[in-house]
């Protein structure tokens, strides 16, 4: 019996390409880069399932270039906002994505930005580089001590959750805001507030909401002029949550202390965009859950989601589950 035939769209840890090989005939992209928009409609056509990454847009388009066989998208990401996800549902298309396996390595990772930022670790690093490091000053470099500082976390979810049970163990105080989620599942203190309340009283703001059109945005210059000026602003979510423009003003103007960013808008940021004539912001390339841990779960979660729609079978992971009714 002939294998099915998957499109993968970059070459992903042998934990989940190995899977891939054995059960289907793999078109693999091998490219550094992703493939271009005119490449992705040309390899997926005639495929039965697509492992694609946040990169790709997979939209009505490239699902119907696939054609009518195809069975299954698989989102090496647990953020699917590259995916037309209605469109998929549309085509009764599961859509698969890799949540619960880069948790800690993103929380790990936010919090390490928290940490930077507020005590401008990348900033002492350029001044050495610099060659400016004179001598031991009472006043250089003066950050901010995490003790009783309160973590405002916008978006309550499994990131959301990791970064609270952190944030305890640093004795600061966690507030939050989602409108879904609850800490009621937490065995640590996290406080409900209204975004407006969170914006208001935080001294650090991270960032962890999916990306829809209700988050695009959501920290733009009215967000940022609620914040306390020594308010440090973390995203590791989505760069588009944060109005880029509005962020550059208000580090510029010192209307608040600091911002450290995984995640910008566009991406990758070009190396000559105003936020990198700052000291005060540092960004880094999208990396928060890149640990060899991690990816190589999402490889085979990712992988996993696949061969189970491949089979017709429900996904391990599956973010349209009307598909099944
Ligand atoms: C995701 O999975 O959505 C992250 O942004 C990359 O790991």
């Amino acid at each position: 019996m002939s294998k099915p035939k998957v499109f993968v769209t970059r070459i992903i840890p042998d934990k989940g390409l190995d899977l891939v090989k054995d059960f289907c005939d793999m078109d693999l992209w091998e490219g550094e880069l992703p493939p271009s928009r005119a490449e992705l409609l040309q390899h997926v056509q005639g495929v039965d399932g697509v492992l694609c990454l946040l990169t790709d847009k997979i939209d009505g388009e490239v699902m119907d270039a696939a054609g009518l066989q195809l069975k299954v998208i698989s989102n090496f990401a647990v953020g699917y906002d590259n995916i037309d996800v209605s469109a998929a549902t549309a085509r009764k298309l599961p859509v698969g994505n890799t949540p619960d396996v880069l948790t800690d390595s993103t929380a790990d990772f936010a919090f390490a930005l928290m940490l930077s930022a507020g005590r401008r670790i990348f900033e002492g690093d350029r001044y050495v580089r610099a060659d400016k490091w004179q001598t031991w000053g009472p006043m250089l470099l003066l950050g901010i001590e995490m003790k009783g500082t309160t973590l405002g976390l916008v978006g309550f979810g499994r990131i959301g959750k990791a970064m609270a049970r952190r944030a305890v163990g640093f004795d600061m105080r966690v507030i939050y805001y989602d409108q879904n989620e609850t800490g009621d599942d937490l065995d640590v203190k996290a406080t409900p507030v209204a975004l407006e309340t969170l914006l208001e009283e935080s001294d650090f703001i991270s960032l962890h909401t999916p990306l829809t059109p209700a988050t695009h945005h959501l920290i733009d210059s009215e967000a940022l002029a609620k914040m306390k000026p020594s308010a440090v602003v973390i995203n590791t979510s989505r760069g588009p949550v944060v109005d880029m423009d509005a962020l550059y003003e208000a580090l510029k103007t010192k209307r608040i202390f600091a911002a450290a960013l995984d995640v910008t808008e566009p991406e990758p940021s070009p190396a000559n965009h105003p936020l990198l004539t700052l000291d005060n912001v540092v960004i880094v390339p999208h990396i928060a859950s890149a640990t060899k841990t991690a990816r190589d779960k999402m490889a085979w979660l990712a992988a996993k989601n696949l061969i189970a729609g491949l089979k017709g079978e429900h996904l391990p992971n599956c973010v349209n589950p009307q598909v099944y009714k």
